[in-house]
């Protein structure tokens, strides 16, 4: 059954900013992107580096609304591993060099002044 998991204060993670903590055994990265808070396993599927003790980053892109020129975007909104440089949408979970991996991921509640995980 899942439940919420106090891991950290609120304050601990200001907009922008990471903080790795341990629930029920797993290390988990916490992430505060734009007011909203995510978490994700703190090992990549690749060679399971610590992924959430990489950089918060933007990434490139190119599509229809760059008129397929490379532009960077997404600034805040993805983890980069720190052994190999795979990126990751921190939302979602999603591998944004392989479409068909995606990581885990937990829902983060605000209890008072305290940041909970549901596990
Ligand atoms: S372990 Fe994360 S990219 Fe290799």
């Amino acid at each position: 059954m899942t439940q919420p998991y106090i891991v950290a204060k609120v304050a601990d993670v200001p907009e922008g900013a990471h903080l790795i903590v341990e629930v029920r055994g797993r290390s988990l990265g916490i992430f505060n992107v734009r007011g909203r808070y995510y978490a994700l396993p703190n090992a990549c599927f690749h060679q399971n580096g610590p992924l959430c003790a990489g950089a918060v980053s933007g990434t490139v892109t190119a599509g229809p609304e760059t008129n397929w020129q490379r532009a960077w975007g997404r600034e805040g909104e993805i983890i980069v591993c720190p052994w190999h440089a795979l990126e990751f949408d921190i939302p979602s979970g999603q591998c944004l060099a392989y479409p068909n991996r995606k990581l885990p991921t937990w829902e983060v509640q605000i209890h008072g002044d305290e940041l909970a995980v549901l596990m």
